[in-house]
């Protein structure tokens, strides 16, 4: 039977980092700025989810459209990204948590990658928390990419396509090894999903905030995750009683 989620609180949450740009604008600061104020709020969000009983948290940091915009800030996120696991790596591995990358990888720098791949390995053994970090990540771009590869398995004979369904495509999607997320939270007042987990959120509750993604506190998100357990999921169910 499956676990009443609205007593125990969201098991996986996934956030929408959204605001940084407006943030740093608001100050008067290059958008870079507040990209990196963004990524010193990660940690914070990340610590606080033991207390609260979230053991999967999965962060959007660059969509497969965040290639659109002007060649500085791309190549600014970038070097940021690369930063940040090199500051971060021993931290995270000391406070349990077992880094994941989603996303398209073969569009990013080598150099990151390799960070990338070093990362997830070396906390592999790690089960306090599950961080999983989207980067060159894109809904659309997965499914796509999960039919490929399911496309190349029905050629090779090793799947009938009469087993392919709602629980044998998934195994083909980046967040395989993930539960669906419970909660998607996303920060700016934008009320879209700009094509984040657009699969594994069919059932997730959804919660938009205005606080923009570099103010964005650990109490805020203990709020946030209060406000989940007042909710009632039916999943086209009916309630009985
Ligand atoms: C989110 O902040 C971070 C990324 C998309 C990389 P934005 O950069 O989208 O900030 P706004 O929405 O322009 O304020
Ligand atoms: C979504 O934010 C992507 C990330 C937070 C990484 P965007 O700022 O790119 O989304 P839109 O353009 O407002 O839809
Ligand atoms: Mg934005």
């Amino acid at each position: 039977m499956a676990r009443d989620l609205t007593e125990q609180g969201p098991a996986h949450v996934a956030i929408i980092m959204d605001g940084n740009g407006r943030w740093a604008q608001m100050r008067g600061r290059p958008r870079l700025f507040g990209h990196h104020a963004g990524a010193r709020r990660v940690r914070e969000i990340v610590e606080a989810c033991p207390d609260h009983g979230v053991k999967y948290l999965t962060i959007f940091a660059f969509s497969t459209e965040n290639w659109k915009r002007t060649q500085a800030e791309v190549a600014g996120l970038m070097k940021l990204f690369r930063r940040y696991i090199e500051r971060e790596a021993q931290d995270l591995l000391r406070n349990g948590v077992r880094v994941r990358f989603i996303g398209d990888r073969v569009r990013l720098d080598d150099r990151l990658v390799q960070l990338m791949d070093d990362l997830e390995l070396m906390t592999a053994d790690n089960d306090r928390v599950h961080l999983t970090v989207a980067i060159n990540y894109g809904g659309r771009d997965e499914v796509a990419r999960a039919t490929r590869r399911l496309a190349h398995d029905v050629a090779q004979g090793k799947l009938d396509p009469r087993e392919v369904n709602d629980e044998t495509l998934p195994r083909y999607l980046d967040t395989c090894m993930l539960p669906d997320p419970d909660l998607v939270i996303r920060t700016s007042g934008e009320a879209r999903i700009s094509n984040f987990l657009l699969w594994q959120s069919a059932y997730s509750e959804y919660e938009f905030v205005d606080t923009l993604w570099p103010d964005f506190t650990r109490d805020e998100f203990a709020r946030v995750l209060g406000g989940f357990a007042t909710r009632d999921r039916r999943f086209g169910a009916v309630r009985a009683g």
